[in-house]
Order: structure tokens, then sequence, then C-alpha cells
């Protein structure tokens, strides 16, 4: 095989790494160790339990475009394995000494085939358990060009190390350990999702993970996503997985974005592990050659999809952020560390009919201000309000024990909702342009501003083309009418285009929204009656996202009876 070609396939260790993972969970390997020395540039191993090789088939194995894995045409549309071209082992052989030793569960003993710079060797026999163990050794030996190209050890065993957390974080039924110049850096047994992502994105964030699993028509998306507090200065905790490969593509990440935006600072990342599933004749894998980009048929579809299965995962009230960090109560921040200690989740998602006045249930409220204790167990998830801490928060009784709940945030974000709910049912107010505005475009935003012509009324915009590169602004969104409309409507234009739908005007009046909010909502230091404190309870029941204020802070947090015990060591 040409070195060059074998160059783009396996352009660094962690690409040829891949392959070998790959190979090993497409033979149904149920444990894989990895053994690396200098970045994975001097050796690398990998030995899996799975199916083996046929000693007839060791030299196909390492021939090009030789793959065990598609039978008929419709296979390679279908790909449902990992790999599916038969090149990696081919690409491998051609820039490094690789050695493969294989043995199938019904062979007498293992055979092993060798592949230096393309030469192959004679099958022989060898000696080896069960399944196979691939190795290969100083890539790119026979190609100095390539090896120019390749960054300190440390840089690229730090991206095989990512190679091997994408592929050890889809597959948690499989063990996995890796070590790196005879050091162990991970082990892992088959375990559940939960325990992988806490082995790999940490205890904070599997702990607090808010699990979705959605089924749509062709498609279905599962997986554990952070809760607002749990958010990443970077993009380092996100795993995307499109039919079981890990991949980077922007129109779901732009769809979980959106999802996020109500809820996230947004100089703050969120972190997911998510697995779309999709009908495979509905996307095209083979669109790069690390296969690590996808092209979906219906990419509005898929947004949507993302963007909705999210949202209302996000939307859950209480969907809990551990206290963690947050509360110094008390001292020393005991209480934190109390495993159990978070946001118990209410099962309760009903969006706020319109805004209205918070105190509007006040009177009815009033006479039930604190229960006695039999009450208690049925009382309401936020239970009732007994008083109110240095004007900031309202400390409330509930079934679980003690809950304090931040009132300014807290009613930011029910003022919030309510005006966001009250504009979402109706088409956003336009407001017409004494002068009209001429914008220059090109002929794909006056074709998509024509197509779009409904969505774009409901937006509050009134476009029309004026010539065969211009577009003219009769009317734009009332409520936004100060901001660069020529701007605005070319980045609406280009999310239609190229998500099938356009949220960038909901998020600038969000943002509008919620700065309206902040100032609409009671301040700190406001005496509250106890039915106010209950109403404010009440209504953050009932509203969507009420678990963290817009900002993405808590609203409220609980703190359970057993965990108040222990601090008095009281039932031991
Ligand atoms: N770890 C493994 N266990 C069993 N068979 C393997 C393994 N690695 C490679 N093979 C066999 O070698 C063939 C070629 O592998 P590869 O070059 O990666 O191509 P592909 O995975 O695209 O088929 C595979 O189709 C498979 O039959
Ligand atoms: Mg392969």
């Amino acid at each position: 095989m040409n070195q060059i070609a074998a160059g783009e396939v396996v352009d660094r260790p962690a690409a040829a790494l891949k392959e070998l993972l790959e190979n090993s969970l497409d033979a149904g390997a149920r444990s894989v160790s990895v053994d690396l020395s200098e970045g994975g540039v001097r050796r690398m191993r990998v030995a899996d339990d799975g199916a083996g090789i046929e000693q007839d088939d060791l030299p196909l194995a390492v021939a090009r475009f030789a793959t065990s894995k598609i039978a008929t045409i419709e296979d390679l549309e279908r790909a449902a394995t990992l790999g599916f071209r038969g090149e990696a082992l081919a690409s491998i052989g051609a820039v490094a000494r690789l050695a493969i030793v294989s043995r199938r569960t019904d062979a007498k003993h293992a055979y092993r085939i060798a592949c230096e710079a393309g030469e192959v060797s004679a099958v022989e026999p060898a000696a080896l358990a069960a399944g196979t163990t691939v190795e290969v050794e100083d890539l790119y030996f026979n190609t100095p060009a390539r090896r120019k190209f390749l960054k300190s050890e440390a840089t690229e065993y730090a991206r095989c190390e990512e190679a091997f957390t994408r592929i050890a974080l889809s597959r948690p039924e499989v063990a996995f350990a890796l070590t790196h110049n005879g050091r162990r850096s991970a082990h892992m047994p088959p375990e559940g999702a939960r325990e992988r992502a806490a082995r790999l994105l940490g205890d904070d964030f599997a702990a607090s993970a808010v699990a979705v699993d959605s089924q749509g028509a062709r498609a279905r998306l599962a997986g554990l996503i952070a809760a607002p507090g749990f958010t990443r200065a970077n993009r380092d905790a996100q795993f995307l997985y499109v039919n079981g490969r890990f991949v980077r593509d922007k129109v779901a990440a732009h769809a979980i974005r959106e999802a996020y935006a109500d809820v996230l600072h947004h100089d703050r990342h969120p972190a997911y592990v998510l697995f779309l599933e999709i009908d495979p004749a509905l996307v095209d894998v083979n669109v790069h050659p690390a296969k690590s980009e996808v092209r979906f048929r219906d990419s509005s579809a898929v947004h949507q999809f993302v963007f909705h299965t999210l949202s209302r995962a996000l939307a859950t009230p209480g969907v809990h952020q551990k206290p963690g960090t947050d509360p110094g109560f008390p001292p020393g921040g005991k209480l934190g560390s109390v495993p159990g200690f978070a946001q118990a989740g209410f099962a309760m998602a009903q969006p706020v009919a319109a805004y209205a006045s918070m105190f509007e249930t006040a009177v009815a409220d009033e006479r039930r201000a604190v229960p006695v204790a039999a009450e208690a167990t049925q009382s309401p998830p936020l239970g009732y309000a007994l008083a109110q801490l240095h004007g900031v928060y309202v400390l409330a009784q509930n079934a679980a024990g003690l809950v304090m709940v931040d009132m300014h945030a807290a009613h930011e974000r029910i003022v919030y909702e309510g005006l966001k709910e009250a504009l979402d049912a109706t088409t956003l107010p336009s407001q017409p342009l004494l002068v009209p505005i001429s914008v220059t475009a090109t002929p794909e935003e006056i074709e998509q501003a024509a197509a779009g012509r409904v969505e774009l009324e409901t937006l509050g915009f009134d476009v029309a083309a004026s010539g065969p590169r211009e577009l003219l602004i009769r009317a734009v969104p009332a409520l936004l009418a100060d901001l660069d409309a020529p701007g605005l409507l070319r980045s609406v234009l280009r999310e239609m285009g190229e998500f099938g739908a356009s949220r960038v005007l909901v998020e600038r009046r969000n943002e509008l929204l919620s700065t309206m909010a902040c100032h609409a909502a009671v301040r700190a230091n406001r005496a509250l009656t106890v039915a106010e404190m209950n109403a404010l309870l009440r209504q953050m029941e009932r509203t969507e996202f009420a678990g963290s204020c817009n900002h993405g802070r808590p609203t409220w947090v609980q703190f359970p009876m057993a965990d108040l015990d222990r601090l008095f060591m009281r039932g031991r």
C-alpha cells in the first residue's frame, strides 16, 4: 500500500490506536488491554479476548480493502460495525512493524502474521490463550516526513489517552486497561454507564448528571447530561456518539448548546455523554477518513430532536444541582460531602400558563403556613415556609427535611419563564420600519428568505427581495428593534439554512427578558410574609427550569433529615 495514503488513515499514534480498539470491539471483546511505549510511537499493543481471526484469514486482515465486515453493498450503506473499509491494518502495516497473533476459540493454537513497511510475512503457529493481540512497533520508521510531524511524547500520549477514553466511555460493559511506559494509568471492570462516566469524567459529573432517553420515529437519544450547576470552563467533557462512534458534529453540538442557553452562563460549557442511535440510512459516516464526522440526511430533524430532548430534560423542575461547592454551611462544608445531599428531583413539569402575580395564591396558602409533622409527608415537593433568613433565604420544611431557597434567584426564574411563555404562545410582535433597510445579500440568502417567508413573519420580520443581490427589511421584531437588524437577519437566514429553523431571535429575546426578569424579581432584603413565601414555593414547583436561576446558579437546596441528624450525631 502507498505510504502516503497510509499516513492519511493513521496520521498519528492515536489514530492507529482508535482503529485497533474498534477492531477489538467489532470482534466482540469483553476485555481489552492497551500497552503503550513512548507515546505509542515506539510500541503499541492491544490485546483482546474477542472472536479471533482464522488462520487462512490472517493474510486478508492485512491486505488493503479486505474486510470481513461487509458482505453486500447494502451492508456498506448500513455499516453497523465500527470498522468497515478494510484499510486500517493495511495502513498501519505500511508505515510500521505490525504483528498480529490471534486464536479462534475453536482453533488448537494461535497463528501469527507480520507486516513490515508493507512486506507481509508467512503465517506461522504461535502461542496465545485466546483472542487477538496486535502489536505495532516503530510507527513511521520508514516515513521520516510523517515522523517529523509527530509532537512530543507527552502530546502523542495525551491523544492516545483521549482516543482510549472516548471508546471506554461508550462501552461501559467492556473492561479496559491502559498502561504507558510500564505504568498503569487506567483499569476499569465491566460496569454501568454512570460508574464509567464517574471514572472518566469525575464523580461530580456522574452524581449530578441527568439521564435522558428519548425515542423518536427513526432515532433515539440517550445518555447523561450535566445539571446546569455542573458545567465546565472548556469543552473537554463533551462526548457525542452517533451509532456508537464518537463524532464531532456541529448540528448536534449547536442543538445541545441551544438547549442549555437558558440555564448556562455564556462562558461555561455543558458536559455530556450522549448516544444518538439513528437509522443508518439517514446518516453518512464516510465524510472523513477517521469517520469522526457525519452528515445527516435531514439535519434539521436531528437538530430539533436533540434540542427538544435536552430542553425537556433540563426543564424538569428539580434538575438538581448538588450544592457541593456552594453553601458554606455548616462550617467546614461537611454537609456538602454527604452523599445524597442533593436536590431531589420532583416529577412535575408544567409550564407556567402565563406570568401572574407571584402573590396570587397567597390567601389560599395562608392558613396552612406550617403543617404538623404527620401532614408533612403529603406536603408539596418544596414544602411549607418556616421563616426568612437575613432577608435572603427562605427556609421551608418538606417531607425530606429542610429546604433553603434563594428567593431572588427563584423569583427571577419564575418571572423569566413567565415572560417567555407568554411570548412563545404568539408570534413575536413586529414593528414596521418607516424607512426600510436594504441589505446586500447572497443568492442563497435571497432564496432562503423567500423559502422561509412564513417563518420569518412569525419571528417578526418582513423581508423581500428587491434586486438580484438585495433584500429589503420592511419590519423587524418589535422587542429587538434596537438591535442591528441586517446582522440579525443574516444570522437568522444562516441558521434556517443550516438547521432548518432559527432560534437566534428567540435567544436574543430571551437575553433581554432575562435582564428584565432580574430587575423585576424580588430583591434580597425584602421581608416576605409566610404566605408570600409559600406562594413563591408553589410557583417554583409549577415553573420549568425552576432548579436554577437564569445564570445557572441553583435556586434551592435540600438538606435531608438524615444529614441534619448526622450533624448532631443523632440516632447512632
Ligand atoms: N482484534 C481483532 N479481532 C478479530 N478480527 C480482527 C481484529 N482486528 C482485525 N480483524 C480482522 O481484520 C480485518 C481487517 O481489519 P481492518 O483493517 O481494521 O479493517 P475493517 O475493520 O475495516 O474490516 C477485519 O475485517 C477483521 O476481520
Ligand atoms: Mg477496523
